[in-house]
Parts: structure tokens; C-alpha cells; sequence
């Protein structure tokens, strides 16, 4: 039916135009042929691994590639799903460019609207979960309710509730043989991988403290004017949220869950272990206006971890400003720059890169992953990668409220961000003011568990 507030009914010309302006990039699509996949039978008992793509943006259509790098002739994308037929249509051209062999969606296996997920995860072996981190818990324990391999994309959740929705789906999954990986690469990259090692075999004794930080600007914004200039309508405003999801909670978590995630992650890593308490600081002070939704700009936290150190984390949307996406760590008997790769102190050393190696976490998380399949050995990262999320959305938890929360609370919180239901007309949980802008967390006012 073409109804004019629903984003999937057609808009033949316009979506033409769309289509032929838009950019062909595809994050991400180094092609490395040196590593192959080891071949067997895996669980569907086939030879061609059935990939689906849920959430086909930026990061779905670059993980798809990589999926199709790492796995040759052995796999095939043969189905989609994403909120909007635009999204959907983009990632497929751009995919069949980069892999005509291996990518065969035909017609009847693209699913559009908030129940697609569930139509293409039922025609795969493994689906790649991609929309933005509201979802992933739905969409993950459905992957595994269907017996389905994962590989999902981090944040795995916005608040604790869907955190604790995934530990229970990754737990079934380990009894049903799946296996999953997450995406946060850095765990995948050599260059991590020797430092961390060197750290946790005390090349600067104990550590103390660990700084981490992703400092820097806003990646992008949808302004609703130019969205509805775009599509010739106006959107609802749960279809708005959606488009320009960066800027809600429910959808994104705020980025200090959606992207310093991962600094947040090289911290649990090294340390082998989560934060027990946290406070900190936040607030809006640059990024104003009603295109910019509810999300801080800043956020300032400190973690202690059970052994009593702290990790010092940052994170900052603010253009003009000193920028650093990097984590440090201090320690008895020396220092780390981590994501630079060196120790300095007693036990000095610097990460030299040796010929032809690669470092390109996004394309690296899919070798073991599909060899876990085919060989049928355990792999399941959902465990840190749900703990790292539940890390980060502690950290907004401690910034919006002002509070000094511990961990227990805050996983155990039963207050839930999402929609109540999913729908184009349906009410968002947060709603914009009469003027437009969209409140923001009062430290010391809103409550967070
Ligand atoms: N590991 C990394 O370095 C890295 C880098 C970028 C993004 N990401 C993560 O990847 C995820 C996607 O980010 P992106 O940059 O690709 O965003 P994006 O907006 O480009 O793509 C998201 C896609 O999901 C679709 N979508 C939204 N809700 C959906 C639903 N309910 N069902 C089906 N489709 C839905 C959107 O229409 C869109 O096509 C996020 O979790 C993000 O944090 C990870």
C-alpha cells in the first residue's frame, strides 16, 4: 500500500535520483586474499556458508564484504533486512559491485520494515547484525531462538535490561553449538593483541590506572528538514528518530556506549575484568539545537575496578577541541601508550609491524569466526562484548544521574530506554518540546535505575 507516511511505500523518481547520487563506499573493503578459511562441513551441513545482512548502513554493507572476503567461493549473502527499502537497495548495489560471484539476494529474500530481521535471519547459516544498538538485543536472541551463527556489531545494547537480554541468548547459544563474534576489532588486530599480552605478563608490573579516551568531533547528522526535503514527506517522528538515530538513547546509547565502546573494551581487556563503581561528569555544551536529539557532548567518568585501580575515561563531541582516540595505562613498574604500542620503564619496548602484516580489525574478526564454524570449534564473544557495552552505558548511567553508582545496580536496573512497541507511527520514548529540541539527563536530577 502507498501510504505517505510510511518510509518504504515507493517514490519511484525520487528514489532513482537518490540512488544514482549516493556514494558507493563501503567501509572498510581492503581485500586480503592471504588468509583463508580452513574448509569443512559446517553446522547446516553444506558447503557454502548462507550469510543475512540485518541493518544494511555503512557498517552492515562493510561487514558483509568482509564476510565475502574472508570466506571465497565458501560463502554467499543471500539475504537482507533493514528498516528502509533505500538502505536496503544502496548496500545491495554496492555490494554486488564489490562481489558479483557472491552475492545472490534475489527479490523474494529482501525483507523491509521492523519485522525483516526475523524472514531473512530464518533463509542463513550466519547473520551479520548491523542496525543501530537499540535492536541488537531483539535481533540477536531471535538469531539464536533460530539456531543461527552471529557476528554483531557492538554496542550489543542501550541500557541494561537489553545487556542482560544478550548475556541470556549468549548462554543459550553456547548450549546450541553457535558461535559469535562481536565487533569490536581491536581484540583481533596483532598490534593489540602483543601489547596486551606484554601487559598482562607484567612488562610494567601492576597497573594502577589506565587512561581511555575518544575525544574528538560529531561524526554526522540528518537534520529532519533535510531528511523531509529528501523523501518529499514528512516523517513521523519515530521514522525520524530512526534516520538520525546517533542523537536518541534508546537507539544509540549516547557515544560514550556507541563509540567509546571501544577504548572502554581495551580497558576491560587489560585489566582482564569490569569496573565496580563509577562516577562522573557531562553534559551539552557545544552541540545544541534540535537536529542534535538528547545525547551529551561530554562525558568525563572515573572506574574502579575490583583491585582497587581506576581507569580515567573521556569522551567528547566537540569541534575546535584537542582530539585523542587512545587508551594508556600506568603501572609499577613502567607505562604503556596501548593503542600506540610501546612500553616505556623497566621493560621497554616498541611494536615494529612485520612485512605484509595486516592490522585491519574489521577484516580480521571474520577469519577465526567462520573457521569456528566450519571446524566446529567453541567461539563466543557475546560474554565481553555485552559486559564492555554494560561498561559504557554504567559510565552515561554515572554522568546523567551525578551519582556514584556500582555495578550491581546498574546491570541489575530494570529501567528500559526502548519503545514500548515498534511501529513508523508508533510514540518514541523521548519526544521532541513544542519548540523542537529534545531535553536532555539534569545530573543530580534524572534518575537512571
Ligand atoms: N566496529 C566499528 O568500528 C563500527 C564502526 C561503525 C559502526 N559500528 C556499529 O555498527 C552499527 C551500525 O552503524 P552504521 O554506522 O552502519 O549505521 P547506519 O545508519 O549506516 O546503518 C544502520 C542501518 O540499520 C538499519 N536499521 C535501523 N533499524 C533497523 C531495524 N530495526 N531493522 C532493520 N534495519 C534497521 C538502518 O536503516 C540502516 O540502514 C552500530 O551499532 C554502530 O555502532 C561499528
Amino acid at each position: 500500500m502507498n501510504e505517505p507516511n510510511n518510509p518504504n511505500s515507493p517514490a519511484p523518481s525520487t528514489r532513482r535520483d537518490f540512488l544514482k547520487k549516493t556514494s558507493t563506499a563501503v567501509a572498510g573493503g581492503a581485500l586480503l586474499g592471504s588468509l583463508s578459511v580452513e574448509r569443512g562441513a559446517h553446522a547446516a551441513g553444506s558447503d557454502t556458508l548462507r550469510i543475512a545482512l540485518i541493518g544494511c548502513g555503512g557498517r552492515g554493507s562493510g561487514a558483509a564484504n568482509q564476510a565475502l572476503n574472508a570466506g571465497g567461493n565458501g560463502v554467499k549473502l543471500i539475504a537482507m533486512a533493514d528498516a528502509f527499502q533505500d538502505q536496503l537497495d544502496q548496500s545491495l548495489n554496492n555490494l554486488k559491485r564489490e562481489h558479483p560471484d557472491l552475492v545472490a539476494v534475489s527479490d523474494d529474500h529482501k525483507f523491509v520494515g521492523f519485522d525483516a530481521y526475523k524472514q531473512a535471519i530464518a533463509l542463513a547459516d550466519l547473520v551479520i547484525l548491523a542496525t543501530p544498538p537499540g535492536f541488537r538485543p531483539i535481533h540477536f536472541e531471535e538469531a539464536v531462538n533460530q539456531g543461527k551463527h552471529v557476528f554483531m556489531e557492538k554496542p550489543v545494547a542501550t541500557d541494561a535490561p537489553g545487556v542482560r537480554r544478550v548475556l541470556a541468548a549468549a548462554e543459550e547459544a553456547k548450549k546450541k553449538n553457535l558461535k559469535v563474534g562481536v565487533g569490536l576489532q581491536r581484540r583481533h588486530q596483532p598490534n593489540y593483541l602483543d601489547t596486551v599480552k606484554r601487559l598482562q605478563e607484567g612488562a610494567i608490573g601492576d597497573i594502577v590506572a589506565m587512561r581511555v579516551y575518544w575525544n574528538g568531533t560529531t561524526p554526522w547528522v540528518k537534520p529532519r528538514a533535510e531528511l523531509e526535503k529528501k523523501y518529499g514527506r514528512k516523517l513521523t517522528e519515530m521514522e525520524y528518530q530512526m534516520r538520525n538515530w546517533y542523537y536518541f538513547v534508546w537507539i544509540c546509547g549516547d557515544h560514550i556506549v556507541e563509540q567509546h565502546i571501544h577504548n572502554l573494551d581495551v580497558a576491560n581487556w587489560v585489566k582482564n575484568g569490569y569496573p565496580v563503581r563509577a562516577w562522573g561528569m557531562g553534559g551539552v555544551e557545544t552541540r545544541k539545537g534540535p537536529d542534535y536529539g538528547e545525547i551529551f557532548d561530554h562525558h568525563a567518568v572515573e572506574f574502579e575496578y575490583a583491585d582497587g585501580s581506576r581507569v580515567f575515561s573521556q569522551c567528547r563531541h566537540q569541534n575546535g577541541c584537542w582530539d585523542s582516540v587512545s587508551e594508556h595505562a600506568i603501572g609499577t613498574k613502567g607505562n604503556c601508550d596501548v593503542s600506540g604500542f610501546k612500553v616505556v620503564g623497566e621493560n621497554a619496548w616498541r611494536r615494529r609491524s612485520t612485512d605484509g602484516e595486516s592490522n585491519d580489525g574489521w577484516q580480521l574478526e571474520h577469519y577465526p569466526l567462520q573457521e569456528a564454524i566450519r571446524n566446529n570449534i567453541a567461539y563466543n564473544e557475546a560474554e565481553y562484548g555485552a559486559k564492555s557495552t554494560m561498561t559504557a552505558i554504567f559510565g552515561r548511567m554515572a554522568t546523567y544521574s551525578g551519582k556514584e553508582i556500582t555495578w550491581d545496580e546498574a546491570i541489575n536496573s530494570n529501567l528500559s530506554v526502548m519503545p514500548k512497541h515498534f511501529a513508523f507511527d508508533a510514540e518514541p520514548p523521548t519526544k521532541p518540546r513544542p519548540d523542537g529540541w529534545y531535553d536532555h539527563a539534569v545530573p543530580g536530577k534524572t534518575v537512571v535505575i
